[in-house]
């Protein structure tokens, strides 16, 4: 297949990963429309990712002009109808199967038969999300960590019939986005949750077992592991429904035990206890 030089990108889904996204290809000087299901939440992304900007202006990282011009590249919609000349969408809505089917049926009637469909899926698979479409080699993987904005690493994830030229252009957008992109192929967990998630889940299992508390397992994993934030603190800025979730689409693929979600955080999840967006998880944030 011949790609497009990208331009112009999609974002569907503009909650924590999908502005970051949005905010970091704006950055990178391409423009952008960002797809919410209503123009609240749309405004809300966009607050978010003007209030970063102006931090990065306050902290002379950016100049004022700069973040105009970004904000500039940012329009917002709640129809999908207008990514029709986008040569890049990346879906970053809810982590369910069924819905993420039917946005890409939908997208496959939309854009350019050469514009590139990208998941940013961090534990289903990207090839059951391309069966979707009659043109699985565009559909590729572009896998971002939280905070987006932040975390150097994109995973470019090749499915079952993705292109070369699919999965290289994905990886050129990620260079530009001043990622490093790294090439893997579509199997559970792909390369990070693979390893993180089973691992976060024992962190969380030596809470009981050691009973230790979540302030100092999140030091003896800062201070004697070398980790950059505690498990409980991380498992908190993911979110613990999307830890939960992410744990149990994994544990049903692979079947061992250690990825399965501790009892203790299912219950978190069932409470309303959601991390740092519910103002409550481990921690409080107020
Ligand atoms: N979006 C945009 N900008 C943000 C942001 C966000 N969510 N969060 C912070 N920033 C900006 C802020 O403006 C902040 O400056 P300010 O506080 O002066 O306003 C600036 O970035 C710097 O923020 P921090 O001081 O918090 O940055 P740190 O140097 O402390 O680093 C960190 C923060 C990069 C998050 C670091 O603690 C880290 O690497 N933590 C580990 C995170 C991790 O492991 N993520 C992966 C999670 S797993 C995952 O995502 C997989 C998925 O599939 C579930």
């Amino acid at each position: 297949m011949t790609v497009p030089e990208i331009r112009r990108v999609g974002v569907v889904g503009l909650g924590a990963m999908g502005a970051g996204i949005a905010q970091l290809a704006i950055e990178a000087g391409f423009e952008i429309v960002g797809r919410e299901v209503s123009a609240e939440l749309g405004a809300k992304a966009h607050d978010r990712i003007a209030h970063f900007l102006q931090r990065k202006v306050d902290k002379e990282q950016m100049g004022a002009p700069e973040r105009e011009r970004a904000l500039g590249a940012l329009s917002l919609t709640t129809d999908l109808a207008d990514l029709a000349d986008c040569d890049l969408v990346i879906e970053a809505i809810v982590e369910d199967l069924g819905p993420k089917l039917e946005l890409f049926r939908a997208l496959e009637e939309i854009v350019r038969p050469d514009a590139i469909l990208a998941t940013n899926t961090s534990a289903l698979s990207v090839t059951e999300i391309a069966a979707a479409v009659s043109t699985p080699e565009r559909v590729v993987g572009m896998h971002f960590f939280n905070p987006a904005p932040l975390m150097p690493l994109v995973e470019i994830v090749r499915a079952q019939l993705s292109s070369d030229e699919a999965v290289e252009a994905a990886v050129t957008v990620g260079e530009k986005l001043g990622k490093r992109p790294i090439r893997c192929h579509d199997t559970p967990g792909f390369v990070v949750n693979r390893v993180l998630i089973p691992l976060l889940n024992d962190c969380l299992r030596v809470l009981d077992e050691a009973r230790v508390s979540p302030e100092d397992l999140d030091t003896a994993m800062t201070a004697g592991a070398g980790w950059p934030m505690g498990p409980c603190t991380l498992v908190d800025l993911v979110g613990i429904d999307v830890h939960v979730h992410a744990s149990e689409a994994l544990y049903e693929k692979l079947r061992e035990p250690r990825i399965a979600p501790p009892a203790r955080i299912v219950a978190m999840k069932n409470a309303g206890l959601l991390g740092r967006k519910s103002g409550r998880g481990f921690y409080r944030y107020d």
